[in-house]
C-alpha cells in the first residue's frame, strides 16, 4: 500500500500521525525504529544543523543532499522534503522541476511548502504531474523578513479566518495534509473539523489529526527550551558528560587502555 493510501487510511480511522524532522541517515534510523509515520527534512536544516538564524539561506542543493541522506537511513519510512526559500514562488515551472529533483533525485516519497491561498496555483501544478504535497500555513518562517519575527498567528478574528481560507485553499489545491504552525489550539481545532485532509500542528495544540516537531528539540540539543516542544531527554546534557569525561581521560592517560588497543 502506498505511504499516502496508509496515511489516509490512519486518518480516516482516528489515529493520530506523527511526523518528526530527521536530517540525515543517522537520525531517519532512529526515527524508523521509533515508528514515526513520516520523516520531514525541514528547512529548520538552515537553523538546527547549520547554524543560520533563518531558513532562508539553505539551498536547494544543500536540501536535496540532505533528503538523499536522509532517505538512506530512513528504512522505507517515508521522507517529506521541505522546499526552500525561493525554490517554488519564482514560478510554477521552476516548483516542478525543484520539487521533481527532491522526488527523482532525492527519493522524496513528498515535498512541503509553506503558503496558502499565494500557493494554490503551486500546489495544484505539482499534484496533477503526480507530486504529492504537504501544505504550510499559520506562520511561515519563510516570511520571517515580512513578518517580521515568529509570533503565534491567527489571534484576532480576521487573521483567523484568513488562515482558515489558507488551509481551505491548500486542501482544495489537492495537498495531501497540511502543517499548522504556531496558531492558537482552538483554531487548529475548528480548520480539523473543516478539513477533508490530515493537520498536523507544531506549537497549534492537542486537537490537530498529527504532530510535528524539531527532533533536536525534544532531544533536548539545544540549551534553549521552546514552549512548544516537551523536551523527552536532555541530550546535551548527557553528550557535554561522555564528552568532559573523555577529555578528562585523554589528559590523564586513562584511555585508550589495553582493551582498545591492539
Ligand atoms: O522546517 C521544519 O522543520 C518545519 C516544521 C514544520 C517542523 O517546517
Amino acid at each position: 500500500m502506498s505511504c499516502l493510501k496508509k496515511l489516509r487510511e490512519k486518518y480516516l480511522a482516528g489515529e493520530k500521525l506523527v511526523f518528526l524532522t530527521g536530517y540525515d541517515a543517522l537520525m531517519a534510523d532512529i526515527l524508523a525504529e521509533a515508528g514515526v509515520d513520516f520523516i520531514l527534512v525541514g528547512d529548520s536544516l538552515s537553523n538546527v544543523i547549520a547554524g543560520y538564524d533563518s531558513t532562508l539561506p539553505i539551498t536547494m542543493e544543500q536540501m536535496l543532499w540532505h533528503t538523499q541522506m536522509t532517505v538512506r537511513g530512513a528504512k522505507g519510512v517515508p521522507v517529506v522534503a521541505d522546499m526552500p526559500f525561493l525554490s517554488y514562488e519564482v514560478s510554477v515551472e521552476q516548483a516542478l522541476i525543484n520539487a521533481g529533483r527532491f522526488i527523482k533525485e532525492g527519493g522524496a516519497a513528498a515535498v512541503k511548502l509553506e503558503g496558502g491561498t499565494s500557493a494554490e496555483p503551486v500546489i495544484k501544478a505539482l499534484t496533477e504531474a503526480h507530486i504529492p504535497v504537504c501544505g504550510h500555513v499559520g506562520l511561515q518562517p519563510q516570511s520571517v523578513l515580512t513578518l517580521g519575527g515568529y509570533s503565534v498567528q491567527g489571534k484576532s478574528k480576521d487573521d483567523a479566518e484568513r488562515i482558515k481560507r489558507d488551509a481551505l485553499a491548500v486542501q482544495e489545491a489537492g495537498a495531501f495534509a497540511v502543517v499548522l504552525e504556531m496558531i492558537p489550539s482552538k483554531l487548529a481545532a475548528e480548520i480539523t473539523d473543516m478539513l477533508s485532509i490530515p493537520t498536523i500542528g507544531i506549537g497549534a495544540g492537542p486537537h490537530c489529526s498529527g504532530q510535528v516537531l524539531v527532533t533536536h528539540d525534544l532531544l533536548g540539543f539545544n540549551e534553549r527550551k521552546l514552549k512548544i516542544a516537551k523536551r523527552y531527554a536532555e541530550m546535551r546534557e548527557v553528550a557535554l558528560s561522555a564528552l568532559k569525561s573523555y577529555v578528562s581521560d585523554v589528559k590523564k592517560g586513562a584511555t585508550p587502555s589495553e582493551e582498545n588497543s591492539f
